[in-house]
């Protein structure tokens, strides 16, 4: 976590200097110590689950070998840290490169569903049905649509089925069907459940290093339990971005230069907006992707409202890397040379432009980095929690939001329409 480019009042009046540390020292122990304190009193669940045995996945991933496809249903924290992870390790073009395909059914769109169940053969596919209050009418409307598919086609559906939840319809129906069962722990809420069943599940399906994934989130834990803010990257993180928020920067900007990060980068949205935008306050995440998003958002942020900091990722090793031969000044460079530089002049002209900005650096992008890098947000969540005086655990807001919704569904009367057919053979 590299913030020198922060950290200077000489050259921002609105910057951030170490005084501003200074004044709020007492606030940022206390959010320390309410955090560690929680933890104990075992209210914190996520910074517990990183410590429970993963052997129980392993007869699953094998078990999902049989399986031509994976679908994984879902809604918001029950889902996006699945999609960060798996597509931040293997990349955004895997189900054309590999045999195995994933797909994410994470909305209520009925074309997205009709596509999906159009592309798969239902019978070689296992899917999860992921949701922790079990109620959730996205996840528990294209549940429905699969499972009754499904029995349609195989008396052996049981076979295809895996549920993960804590309670509510689909618990019921996993019990009552006796699919295989993964229970999400009642104290850990959805937008920091990735460690669990919610993520390790389908992931060690997805042949993702599960082991890695962990050990890096635990890496980071100890990172996050010093006391010290200059040894303790979420806390510092988490500091730097209040400090922001006081000097009227109300909205920050995730910018990773790397394709792989961009589902990381709407997981980060909705943890950082569903956690801290409460009670009148709150600061509002965006996802930029470099150095794409240079030919779009950029002029807004370097000239327009100073109301914003940017946070860059840069992953220095790519997994591929392509020479660009005979031209200008991009004879002989290569691609990574090219969006690193592009990076790294944002960042001066940002600087320049007196925006404040800082810079994760990731060597290589793997199971174990990306493990770390989100267990590092979801602590910097905790802490940005507590210096805000909010709790960042609960969601009040969207919880209202579905009891309108099944409130609404209940009173409308029953559709008449027909279902569109198919056009392949296998649903
Ligand atoms: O973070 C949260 O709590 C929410 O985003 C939930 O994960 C989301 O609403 C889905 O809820 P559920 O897992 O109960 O289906």
């Amino acid at each position: 976590l590299n913030y020198t480019n922060i950290m200077d009042e000489i050259i921002y009046e609105e910057g951030i200097s170490l005084l501003d540390f200074v004044n709020i020292k007492e606030k940022i122990n206390t959010a320390y110590d309410k955090v560690m304190q929680k933890c104990k009193n075992d209210e914190l669940g996520f910074m517990k689950i990183i410590y429970d045995d993963i052997l129980i996945y392993y007869e699953l991933k094998e078990y999902s070998k049989d399986f031509d496809n994976i679908v994984v249903i879902g809604m918001g924290g029950s889902i996006l840290g699945t999609q960060a992870i798996y597509e931040g390790v293997k990349g955004i073009h895997y189900n054309d490169l590999n045999d195995k395909k994933v797909y994410f059914l994470d909305n209520s769109d009925p074309e997205k569903t009709f596509e999906i169940l159009n592309i798969i053969n239902l019978k070689k596919t296992l899917v999860f049905a992921i949701s922790k209050s079990g109620n959730t009418a996205e996840t528990l409307a294209n549940f429905l649509i699969i499972e009754e598919k499904l029995k349609g086609i195989t008396k052996d559906y049981k076979k295809n089925i895996v549920v993960v939840a804590n309670t509510g319809e689909l618990k019921n129906i996993a019990d009552r069907e006796g699919y295989k069962f993964y229970r999400m722990p009642e104290n850990v809420g959805g937008r920091f459940s990735v460690f669990s069943a919610v993520g390790l599940a389908p992931l060690c399906c997805m042949d993702i290093d599960i082991e890695a994934l962990i050990e890096g989130a635990k890496e980071m834990d100890k990172l996050c339990r010093n006391k010290d803010i200059f040894k303790n990257p979420a806390l510092m993180n988490a500091t730097i971005h209040y400090i922001a928020y006081n000097k009227g920067k109300t909205i920050s900007v995730l910018m990773p230069y790397i394709e792989r990060l961009h589902k990381f980068g709407l997981w980060y949205r909705q943890l950082w907006a569903e956690s801290i935008g409460k009670n009148g306050i709150g600061q509002t995440p965006v996802i930029s992707l470099g150095a794409k998003d240079q030919h779009s958002q950029l002029q807004l942020y370097m000239d327009g409202l100073k109301n914003i900091i940017i946070t860059f990722i840069t992953v220095h090793k790519f997994k591929y890397d392509l020479k660009i031969r005979s031209s200008n000044y991009l004879n002989n460079r290569t691609l990574s040379t090219l969006i690193h530089s592009e990076q790294k002049g944002t960042e001066i002209s940002l600087t320049n432009n007196k925006i404040p900005n800082i810079s994760i650096n990731i060597d290589e992008l793997n199971e174990y980095t990306i493990g770390k890098l989100i267990y590092l947000y979801e602590m910097q969540t905790a802490f940005m929690g507590e210096l805000l005086e909010i709790n960042a655990f609960n969601q009040p807001a969207v919880e209202g939001g579905k009891i309108i919704t099944r409130k609404l569904l209940e009173e409308c009367p029953v559709d008449e329409i027909k279902e569109s057919k198919p056009t392949k053979k296998y649903c």
